[in-house]
């Protein structure tokens, strides 16, 4: 007799009471009409490679991986996917049938989807984006644009070697480090500007950006989420810029893992999105 269980697939992170996933795939997961179910679980890191080793025993369908954990879990899955390769870090595991780990990156799908989504008329192919911040939001970020075919891509962070060894890590004609300072300058030459830094989430500074020398017509994406109306999207629509929240990269993201967790591609994005907005109070 096989043993049929219900697939069961989960968030690893350090703290992880915070993360959104469990109620977005319960969301689909009850959606679809499947059994299953979708664990947070709180594994400190000096415990992640145990973790991460039990999880075929446990019979896990697979995992999404967060914070702290994602660098790390790169460097002990079994296989990494090429595109998890390139960004440095895997949010996504999967145990496959003879019990082996994938790692995979579905954060520049996540970022590139939520862009097409919210904002059909962006073209990647000849145009330019700046990037602020060097941290794997932006990685995940630059792969995302870079495959999309964008002619140029600005990254400009605080500390300017680390936007240099990330443009460097890239490997790409295209990509260029940019000093912070540089930033607001930068927005005459692009008609994309996305934040991955920390600034604007609750509890942190505000981003100082000049809007105004941005060309009309201009996205601002912010992929913070807390809050997911931030000063710099408020100031952006105030200027007729298109403004891009963070929340719909989350969901986007947990797409692929959902389809490779449970098997079934679940269709209610914007469903999903709106029920975190709800879960987040907005
Ligand atoms: P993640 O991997 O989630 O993107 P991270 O590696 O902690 O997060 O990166 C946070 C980003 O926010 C970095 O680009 C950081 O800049 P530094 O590389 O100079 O640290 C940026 N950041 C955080 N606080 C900032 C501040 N007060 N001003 C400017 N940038 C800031």
């Amino acid at each position: 007799m096989t043993d049929r269980a219900p697939l069961v697939a989960g968030v690893l992170g350090w703290p992880v009471a915070h993360s959104l996933s469990p109620r977005m795939h319960r969301f689909w997961l009850a959606g679809e009409g499947l059994g299953g179910d979708y664990v947070a679980l709180a594994v400190r890191p000096q415990n992640l490679a145990a973790a991460l080793a039990a999880l075929p025993a446990l019979g896990f369908a697979g995992v999404n991986i967060t914070v702290p954990h994602k660098e790390p879990a790169a460097r002990l899955v079994h296989r990494l996917h090429p595109v998890a390769r390139r960004i440095g870090a895997v949010n996504t595991v999967i145990v496959d049938k003879r019990g082996r780990l994938e790692g995979r990156n579905t954060d520049a799908h996540g970022f590139l989807a939520h862009l097409q989504a919210a904002v059909p008329a962006w073209r990647a192919e000849g145009g330019a984006a700046l990037l602020l911040g060097a941290g794997g939001a932006a990685r995940a970020a630059a792969v995302a644009l870079l495959d999309a075919g964008l002619d140029r891509l600005y990254i400009a962070n605080r500390t300017r070697e680390r936007a240099e060894r990330l443009a460097d890590a890239l490997d790409d004609p295209r990509a260029h480090a940019a000093s912070w300072q540089e930033r607001s300058a930068l927005l005459k030459e692009v008609a994309l500007v996305a934040n991955t830094t920390t600034l604007g989430m609750a509890g942190e500074p505000p981003l100082d950006l000049e809007l105004s020398l941005m060309a009309p017509g201009g996205v601002v994406y912010d992929i913070v989420y807390k809050p997911l109306e931030t000063d710099l999207l408020r100031q952006a629509r105030r200027r007729g810029l298109v403004a891009v929240d963070g929340l719909g990269m989350l969901v986007h993201q947990a797409v692929p893992a959902f389809e490779a967790f449970y098997g079934v591609r679940p269709q209610a994005a914007a469903e999903a999105y709106a029920h975190l907005r709800a879960a987040l109070g907005a």
